[in-house]
């Protein structure tokens, strides 16, 4: 079955993840826009990925570079106008492409008209739409409990206004709905409603995890966790059981899967970012699925090309979601260090990596930029736009760096480099009389889309042909995900098969993550086209092929006439 076809397709399908702000400047202002990706969409078809998530490009004063909204509904104009985005729906689903909005439930700007009325008085009728205390007795001066945002520090905002505190999960200028209020719920599904009747095919939940707080108001008790991670979002010395997590915030996972199932042609999707243990993350897709449709497996930002580890992280995945659960693979985000940082740039690994991204059972999220290898801009903390890198401004360099080889960014900037089209200037992503948002990373000149376009053996065009093969190859969508054991088999190689009912013979995969070559005994596969990550060439499969360093191979169907 076509993906096209498929009431399922979210499962089998491959997002792209665009950072509008750094993908394509169209009208030479150095920021990203709308009509960007539109001029981008033959280059996006022809990579051959299925489903693009856009980060926010909503009204927004742009403190936290649009995860701050002030109207859900309108299009700032840094990235265009309503008329772009409809003619982006139009033009991507032409294409037989798939559209993922950025929903930033959570909270609002501190700029959204219901927050400028909710601070205005506290007898305001929106008062009751955000989470207001008072401060602890005798004077009031300090906050109403112990709650930390996500980035340490009291979440807790005095109000001078009004004499009382608000709460924002993430920066002070993103102050925290409140759920609890039917009226914020209703409103908050509108608009899910209002963006899925416009067409798009799914959502992605920013800080999903974090949306009812716990009605006591209690302190959250404490840990001895300093940092939270991916699999454990407790941290600041305490566990956030009154904040993140809530049942009630899980709950609501169901309340909106039902919201968004009564779209059927086609069907739509939602996919949270939520993070914790594998058990957690699988609580908010439900007992049944019958909650979020997809949730990111985080772990995989961490994978490094060692096969010990990637062996383990399928095992994972694979034993904490069952079909019918799908696990996710993601490599990189807006977030987070490139991939290029975790495996220094080493372009034989990013190409196995890519290799296990597009053939294991999941869906993968490629970030824009990590098809062609884009490493990290290294920018000061001080010199960093990102307001995270602002509040952090402080702490020394040698720290930065550690964090950030632990997968901890404090300066965003540093993944959100604009794309790097050609080795011109401003490597195409703006005029060259424009001033980019960011600055252009200086390896452009290496490392852009025209050059390894160009090159046979490039990532990008190992990218492509691993794309086209899973959009050819009805197993690589859909197929269960058995290990190939061979006996004498080195723990550096990865090995399994992809099968789908009743069908012909399965796919397998080959994964070599030493630095030395390794023979393969492929009797039992030869008579089948062998696809190799070195050269994106399809062969005969012979009977014994010897594995490259860091090399993949993926053996399907039947054998080729000759070589191509
Ligand atoms: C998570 C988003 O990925 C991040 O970029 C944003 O700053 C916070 N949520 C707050 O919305």
């Amino acid at each position: 079955m076509s993906p096209a076809s498929d009431p399922h397709w979210w499962k089998r399908t491959t997002v792209y993840q665009i950072y509008p702000r750094s993908f394509a400047d169209s009208n030479g202002d150095g920021i990203g826009d709308l009509r960007g990706v539109l001029g981008k969409l033959d280059y996006l078809q022809s990579l051959g990925v299925e489903t693009l998530w856009l980060s926010p490009f909503f009204q927004s004063p742009q403190a936290d570079f649009g995860y701050d909204i002030s109207d859900y509904k309108a299009i700032s104009p840094d990235y265009g106008t309503l008329a772009d985005c409809n003619e982006l729906i139009k033009k991507v689903h032409a294409r037989g492409m798939k559209l993922v909005f950025d929903m930033v439930l959570n909270h609002t700007s501190d700029q959204h008209p219901w927050f400028l009325s909710s601070r205005s008085s506290s007898l305001n009728n929106k008062r009751d739409w955000y989470l207001w205390r008072d401060g602890r007795q005798p004077h009031g001066k300090s906050p109403p409990n112990n709650w930390r945002s996500m980035l340490g520090g009291s979440g807790w905002h005095y109000d001078a206004n009004t004499g009382q505190w608000y709460f924002a999960s993430f920066l002070a200028n993103q102050p925290d709905l409140n759920y609890r209020n039917p009226e914020v719920k209703q409103a908050m599904l509108g608009i899910v409603s209002h963006w899925l009747d416009a067409g798009a095919d799914g959502l992605r939940l920013d800080i999903f995890n974090a949306l009812f707080k716990d009605a006591s108001f209690a302190d959250n008790p404490f840990s001895c966790r300093p940092v939270p991670t991916e699999s454990n979002p407790h941290g600041f010395f305490q566990k956030h059981i009154h904040t993140i997590d809530h049942p009630d915030t899980i709950a609501f996972a169901l309340e909106l899967r039902a919201v968004v199932d009564r779209y059927h042609s086609p069907e739509r999707f939602l996919v949270g970012e939520v993070f914790g243990d594998a058990a957690m993350l699988k609580r908010y897709c439900g007992d049944a699925a019958q909650g979020l449709h997809l949730v990111f497996l985080f772990e995989s930002l961490r994978a490094h090309a060692s096969g010990p580890e990637i062996r383990a992280l399928i095992s994972e995945f694979e034993a904490s979601f069952p079909a019918p659960y799908t696990p996710t693979y993601v490599y990189g985000n807006h977030d987070r260090p490139r991939l290029a940082l975790r495996i220094r740039n080493h372009e034989e690994k990013a190409k196995l990596l890519a290799a296990i991204q597009l053939t294991v059972r999941g869906v993968p999220f490629i970030y824009y930029g990590e098809e062609i290898g884009m490493e990290n801009h290294d920018i000061p903390l001080h010199e960093g736009l990102d307001p995270v890198a602002a509040r952090f401004r402080l702490i020394p360099q040698f720290l930065v760096r550690w964090l950030r080889r632990r997968g901890v960014l404090l300066n965003r900037d540093e993944c959100r480099s604009p794309m790097q089209w050609t080795a011109g200037p401003n490597a195409g992503f703006a005029a060259p009389s424009a001033k980019p948002w960011l600055p252009i990373h200086p390896n452009h000149l290496r490392i852009n889309v025209a050059t390894q376009s160009e090159r046979p053996d490039s990532l990008l065009n190992c990218y492509r042909a691993l794309l086209a093969l899973r959009r050819e190859l009805p197993a690589l969508q859909a197929g269960a995900l058995e290990w190939i054991e061979i006996s004498g088999m080195p723990r550096s190689l990865v090995a399994f098969r992809r099968t789908i009912a009743n069908a012909v013979p399965g796919v397998d995969v080959f994964l070599n993550f030493s630095s030395r070559a390794c023979a393969l005994d492929l009797s039992a596969q030869s008579g089948r086209t062998l696809f190799s990550s070195r050269d994106a060439s399809r062969i005969a499969a012979p009977r014994e092929y010897q594995l490259a360093p860091h090399e993949a191979v993926i053996l399907f169907g039947e054998a080729l006439q000759s070589s191509q």
